[in-house]
C-alpha cells in the first residue's frame, strides 16, 4: 500500500506499502497552495476582465486597470485616458479615518457617479435624436425619468439638469413622488413633460392639475377608467384644461419576470372597450382635445427588439384609431423596458441579458411608430419613453466587505488520537491510499455517522467529536475532495441592497474592486449579515453557482476584501427594507475632477444610522438612551444588597457605549484599513 507524504506542500504516493504510523502522518493546513505564487506572477488584470465578463457588462465605464483595481471612466467612451478614476483610490479617501485625511465613512458605501448619468442621459437622448434624423421622423424624441427608479433627491435633480438641453422631464406614479418631481423640475426645462402614472385618487388629481396651474406640462395619464370622472369634476371646480393620456392595456405580452403584469390581463391600463367609452365621456363633456397622449408600458428589461417592435405598432394603431375617433393627440409615450445587459452576454435570456444596444432599441422604437403612422397618414407624434433602468443603472456602485468563512481545521488530531480513530478503519486509509475517491468519501461519511450516534450515546466525548472531524477534513484534503466553494460573510444585508435577488432572482454582476492582478484561486458563496437564510447570493451572471475569488486571510489580517456590486443604480435603493434593522449604505457623490487626484468627492452622507432605523419602526432612540442610562445609574449605585456604592467611571463608561451604539451604523464595524 503506497503512503501519503507530502512535499513542497502537495501529495504524492510513494511505493512504500506500510501503513502509515501515527507518527508518520502529517496534517496538512493547505495542500493545494503549491505553486500559487508563480501563477499569480502569470496572471494580470486582463486575464481578471475576461473571467469576471468586465468588458461586457461594464464598458464603456468600468475596466480593470493595470494596478489591478477597477477603474470608472465616467464619460464613458468620451473618457480621456487622465480622466479614469481608480475606485480603490475613491474608497480609500473616503473610509479612511479623519486621522488619515478621510471621511471615515463605513461599508457598505454607495459610489455615485454624476458624470456617468450625465453620460447616460446624454447617450439615450443622442441615440433617439439619431434614429429620429436617420429615419427622417416628423417629430422629435422627449423623455422622462420615472421616478420611481431611484428617487434620491440628487440624482433626480441631476437628470432634471442634465436634460434640460433635451426637455427630459419626469414620471411620477404616486403623491409623493409628483412633489419632488414638481419641485425638481422647477429648475428644469419649462416644456419638460411630467407624466402622472398610477393608481389616482381626488388628491392625485388635484396635485396634477395644480401643475397644470404652475405651469408645468403636466399630463395626466388615465390608469382606471373611473379616474376620468375625477379628472372632469377637478378640472372644472379649479378651472384648468387638463391634458389627459391613456394607459392602454397592451395584447403583446412580455414572457420574462418583469413583464408578468402585461398582456390582456394585466393589472394596469385600460382595455379597447374601456378605451372607447373614456373617448366617448370626453366627447360628451366637450373635453375631446384634452385627449393627447397614449402610454403603454410592457414590463422592464424587455429582451429583443422583436418584441419592441411588436409592442409599439400595437400601441401606434391604438393611437392612430384614437386620432381617427377625433382626440387630439400629439404624444406615444412607450414606457420603460429598455433594458439593459447585466452578464453582458447580449442573449436577451431572462431578465438578465438584452440582445439590443440603446442604439438599436431608439431605431426600433422609431421606425414601428414611423411605419404605422405612415401606413394611416397619421402625423408622427412626439416619442416619449419612461427609460428608467437604463438611465441610473451603471452610475452607482455598491461596495461592500467580505471574509471567507474558511476556518482553520476543525481540530488538529494528536499522534495518538490519530492512532485511536484510525482503529477501525482499515478500509477508509485503503481507499485514500488508492486513491479512490469514491469510496473514501463514502467510508468519511459513514465513519461521521457512526461518530455522530456514538456522540449522541454519549460514548464519545465532544474532543473525540472534534478529532474526527479534523480526520475527515484531512481526508477530503487528501483525496482532493473538499467542497472548492467556500462561503464568504458579506457585510451587508441583501433585503436592504439587493432586494430583487431575493424577489425575482435579478443577477448583478459582483467583483472584487482590487487584486485584479491575482488569481482569485477560490470559489465563493455569499453570506449576508441578516439572521435569515435566504440571506445568501449563490448564483452569479453567466450561469454560476460560485465566483472565482480570492483567498483571503480573515484570521491574521491582510486589510480587507471589498467587492463591488454593479449596475444596480435603480430600483433596489427604493425598494430595499430594514429587515434586521440593516438601514440604507453610506453615499458619497464622486466627480471627475482635473485636480491632483483626478476626482473630487462632492457630497458625503453617512449610512442611517441604529437611531435611524430604531426611528423607522417607531422606538424614540433618545428615549431609549435615557431609560437605559437611567437603568444603568440605578444599578450600578445599588451593587450589591441594596448598598449605594459610586462608581462614577463605570457608569459612563455604559452611557458612552449606549451613546456610540445608537450613533453608529449597525453594520458590523472593522477596525482594519486597505491594505494599498
Ligand atoms: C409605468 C412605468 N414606466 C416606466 C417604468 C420604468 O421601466 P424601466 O426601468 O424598464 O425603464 C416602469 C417600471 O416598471 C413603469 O411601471
Amino acid at each position: 500500500m503506497p503512503a501519503l507524504g507530502c512535499i513542497d506542500n502537495s501529495y504524492i504516493f510513494s511505493s512504500d506499502t506500510s501503513l502509515p504510523t501515527a507518527a508518520d502522518v502529517f496534517i496538512p493546513t493547505s495542500p493545494t497552495s503549491s505553486s500559487s505564487s508563480d501563477i499569480s506572477s502569470i496572471w494580470n488584470p486582463s486575464l481578471s476582465a475576461s473571467l469576471y465578463g468586465i468588458d461586457g457588462w461594464g464598458a464603456p465605464y468600468f475596466a480593470a486597470n493595470s494596478s489591478g483595481n477597477i477603474s470608472v471612466s465616467p464619460h464613458g467612451s468620451n473618457t480621456l485616458p487622465h480622466q479614469d478614476i481608480d475606485l480603490m483610490n475613491v474608497v480609500k479617501s473616503v473610509t479612511d479615518p479623519k486621522s488619515s485625511g478621510g471621511l471615515a465613512l463605513q461599508f457598505p458605501l454607495i459610489v455615485r457617479f454624476p458624470d456617468v448619468l450625465k453620460h447616460r442621459v446624454e447617450c439615450l437622448n443622442s441615440a433617439f435624436d439619431f434614429a429620429v434624423k436617420s429615419q427622417e421622423y416628423g417629430s422629435h424624441y422627449q423623455g422622462v425619468f420615472p421616478v420611481k427608479c431611484n428617487q434620491d433627491r440628487f440624482i433626480v435633480e441631476d437628470i432634471v439638469n442634465f436634460g434640460s438641453p433635451f426637455r427630459f422631464g419626469l414620471e411620477a406614479g404616486s403623491k409623493p413622488e409628483i412633489l419632488l418631481a414638481m419641485n425638481c423640475l422647477c429648475k428644469g426645462n419649462p416644456d419638460a413633460f411630467l407624466i402622472c402614472n398610477g393608481f389616482k385618487d381626488a388628491e392625485y388629481v388635484s396635485l396634477a392639475l395644480l401643475g397644470r396651474k404652475l405651469a408645468f406640462n403636466t399630463m395626466i395619464v388615465l390608469e382606471q377608467e373611473h379616474e376620468l370622472d375625477f379628472v372632469i369634476d377637478l378640472s372644472k371646480k379649479m378651472n384648468v384644461r387638463p391634458v389627459i393620456g391613456l394607459r392602454a392595456k397592451l395584447r403583446t405580452k412580455q414572457t420574462n419576470h418583469y413583464g408578468s403584469n402585461s398582456g390582456e390581463k394585466g393589472k394596469f391600463g385600460l382595455t379597447s372597450a374601456q378605451i372607447v367609452r373614456v373617448v366617448a365621456k370626453l366627447r360628451e363633456f366637450g373635453m375631446l382635445d384634452c385627449l393627447q397622449l397614449l402610454h403603454f408600458h410592457i414590463g422592464s428589461q424587455i429582451p429583443s427588439t422583436s418584441l419592441v417592435s411588436d409592442g409599439v405598432s400595437e400601441a401606434a394603431q391604438l393611437y392612430c384609431e384614437l386620432v381617427r375617433l377625433g382626440a387630439n393627440m400629439r404624444v406615444i409615450d412607450v414606457g420603460g423596458g429598455l433594458g439593459i445587459d447585466y452578464d453582458g452576454s447580449k442573449s436577451g435570456e431572462g431578465h438578465i441579458s438584452v440582445a439590443y444596444t440603446l442604439l438599436e432599441y431608439a431605431e426600433t422604437v422609431v421606425a414601428s411608430i414611423r411605419n404605422v403612422c405612415d401606413r394611416r397618414s397619421v402625423k408622427h407624434p412626439v416619442i416619449c419613453s419612461e427609460s428608467g433602468r437604463a438611465t441610473v443603472s451603471h452610475h452607482s456602485v455598491l461596495i461592500f466587505e467580505a471574509a471567507s468563512d474558511v476556518k482553520p481545521m476543525a481540530h488538529q488530531p494528536k499522534p495518538d488520537e490519530i492512532q485511536f480513530l484510525l482503529g477501525g478503519e482499515e478500509d477508509l486509509y485503503a481507499a485514500v491510499m488508492r486513491g479512490d475517491q469514491e469510496k473514501s468519501l463514502l467510508y468519511v461519511e459513514q465513519l461521521k455517522k457512526r461518530c455522530v450516534e456514538g456522540f449522541k450515546d454519549g460514548v464519545l466525548s465532544i474532543e473525540q467529536l472534534a478529532s474526527v472531524d479534523g480526520l475527515c477534513e484531512w481526508v477530503l484534503k487528501a483525496i482532493n475532495g473538499s467542497d472548492p466553494v467556500q462561503a464568504y460573510n458579506i457585510n451587508l444585508s441583501m433585503f436592504t441592497s439587493t432586494p430583487d435577488y431575493w424577489v425575482c432572482g435579478q443577477l448583478f454582476p459582483i467583483v472584487p474592486i482590487h487584486k485584479l492582478d491575482q488569481k482569485p484561486e477560490a470559489r465563493g458563496v455569499f453570506s449576508d449579515l441578516t439572521c435569515d437564510s435566504d440571506g445568501r447570493i449563490d448564483k452569479f451572471i453567466g450561469g454560476e453557482s460560485s465566483l472565482p475569488l480570492h483567498e483571503i486571510d480573515s484570521y491574521g489580517g491582510g486589510g480587507r476584501y471589498l467587492l463591488g456590486l454593479f449596475l444596480g443604480g435603480s430600483y433596489e435603493e427604493s425598494m430595499g427594507g430594514l429587515h434586521n434593522l440593516f438601514g440604507g449604505p453610506s453615499v458619497v457623490r464622486v466627480l471627475q475632477s482635473d485636480g491632483p487626484h483626478g476626482f473630487a468627492v462632492t457630497r458625503a452622507v453617512p449610512g442611517q444610522s441604529t437611531s435611524d432605523v430604531l426611528r423607522a419602526v417607531q422606538h424614540e432612540p433618545e428615549l431609549m438612551f435615557e431609560t437605559l442610562k437611567h437603568r444603568a445609574e440605578e444599578v450600578m449605585r445599588t451593587k450589591g444588597g441594596g448598598e449605594e456604592v459610586e462608581d462614577d467611571n463605570e457608569y459612563k463608561n455604559v452611557a458612552a457605549c449606549l451613546d456610540r451604539s445608537f450613533h453608529n451604523m449597525p453594520y458590523l464595524a472593522t477596525e482594519e484599513g486597505i491594505s494599498e
